[in-house]
């Protein structure tokens, strides 16, 4: 009765489902390890998490933080942007606070298109986007990603006629571990300002990235028209703290203020203060996590190869995303791995249709638990499965 047609039209998920799935399992005894979420179970830095408890102290956070107290938070992202992107931004008007990037980016819809507008996001993609598009009333064109492409779309095929308000990326990649090259940012650029678009790029795992490998920021290919999404989820194990902030084209980040200003006041100043230390920590420490990371990457993806599953070997993010030979319902297979051997893993079908035939492991679990998840699913039927719903 109480539902809108807006959040009538937000997708269901399908982790609730698997979910169910994993209560099956325990009911049955069987040890779970859980390769579903992508939630980082390191710590964030200890500097970071000492700046938090001294603000707690301080009585001057107790208060609301109006715009003027985002400041510092706003220039260390600002010196962040430069110190490792070469970008140049103005905190006052062409950085944004925001409550983690899932945040921004519901309400950078909201702010930037109008009901009936047209979004091309990826697919497969991260499902909270199809949600936020549902939020905001958009029509969605879906971007396959392919493997032979490297999972990064092709631009230049899509129909001259298509103008869309905004074109949704995200590399390093949730859900394929993809990453992206600054020509690819700058061609993907040049098709958003040619057809009037505004490029958005979520970059939760900017620093998320293995050996000596850096993933480039869209804002290489200039501020104008281009808004990217930065968090501190991932890069600093902080996603708890809903932190994170925006930064570009001044026009849109103007609007996606004056949305938020109707919708919260700011993230609260501890968390404020933990965030811009955390920014502006050296590289050393702020990448600490991600070494932890790397060595899960080397132990799973060659146990998942050795089951004859196709792995791209990932740079960055804290994804396997494989392809599964003969696997055409990846939702049923996923639901019947969790009841049969406790390895829960995300179907690749929950990130869009391109995602069939695909399962997601996140890296979060020790490589010795990796290879054991491994190991049980070398156990599980392909294709046994039917969905049997509920
Ligand atoms: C692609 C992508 N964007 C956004 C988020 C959420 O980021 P935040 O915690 O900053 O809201 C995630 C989390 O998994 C993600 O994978």
């Amino acid at each position: 009765m109480w539902m809108s047609s807006r959040a009538g039209a937000v997708p269901g998920s399908v982790f609730a489902l698997m979910d169910a799935a994993k209560g099956r399992a325990r009911a049955r005894g069987l040890p779970i390890i859980d390769l579903s979420i992508g939630s980082s179970d390191q710590s964030p830095p200890e500097t970071v998490l000492e700046a938090l408890r001294e603000a707690t102290r301080d009585p001057l956070t107790y208060r609301y933080p109006l715009f003027s107290d985002t400041a510092p938070l706003r220039e260390a992202a600002a010196t962040y942007l430069l110190r490792r992107f070469g970008i140049k931004v103005d905190p006052e008007t062409e950085v944004l606070p925001l409550i983690g990037a899932q945040e921004g980016l519901a309400h950078l819809l909201l702010a930037v298109t109008d009901p009936g507008d047209t979004l091309l996001l990826p697919d497969p993609g991260y499902p909270p986007y199809l949600g936020a598009a549902a939020v905001a009333g958009l029509k969605t064109v879906p971007l396959p990603l392919l493997p032979e492409r490297g999972f990064l779309p092709d631009l230049e095929t899509l129909p001259e006629d298509l103008r869309p308000r905004a074109l949704l990326l995200n590399y390093p990649n949730n859900p394929t571990s993809a990453v992206a090259s600054v020509a690819f940012f700058e061609e993907a650029a040049a098709w958003c300002r040619r057809r009037g678009t505004l490029l958005i790029h979520d970059h939760p795992y900017a620093e998320l990235t293995f050996g000596d490998y850096r993933a480039p920021s869209a804002l290489e290919a200039g501020l104008n028209g281009v808004v990217e999404l930065h968090s501190l989820s991932k890069t600093h194990h902080m996603g708890g703290f809903r932190v994170g902030f925006a930064a570009g084209d001044a026009g849109a980040l103007a609007a996606l203020a004056r949305v938020k200003g109707a919708v919260d006041f700011h993230a609260y100043l501890g968390i404020q203060r933990a965030a811009t230390l955390a920014l502006s920590l050296p590289d050393a420490v702020g990448r600490a996590g991600t070494a932890v990371f790397q060595a899960r990457r080397d132990a799973l993806v060659p146990a998942l190869r050795e089951l004859g599953w196709e792995v791209q070997w990932p740079q960055a993010s804290m994804y396997a995303w494989a392809r599964v030979p003969g696997l055409t319902d990846s939702v049923a297979y996923a639901v019947h791995a969790a009841e049969e051997c406790g390895v829960v893993v995300s179907p690749g079908r929950a990130f869009g249709e391109r995602g069939e035939g695909f399962v997601r492991f996140a890296l979060v679990q020790p490589p010795e638990v990796l290879l054991e998840a491994a190991k049980r699913l070398a156990g599980v039927e392909i294709g046994a499965a039917v969905f049997r719903g509920g």
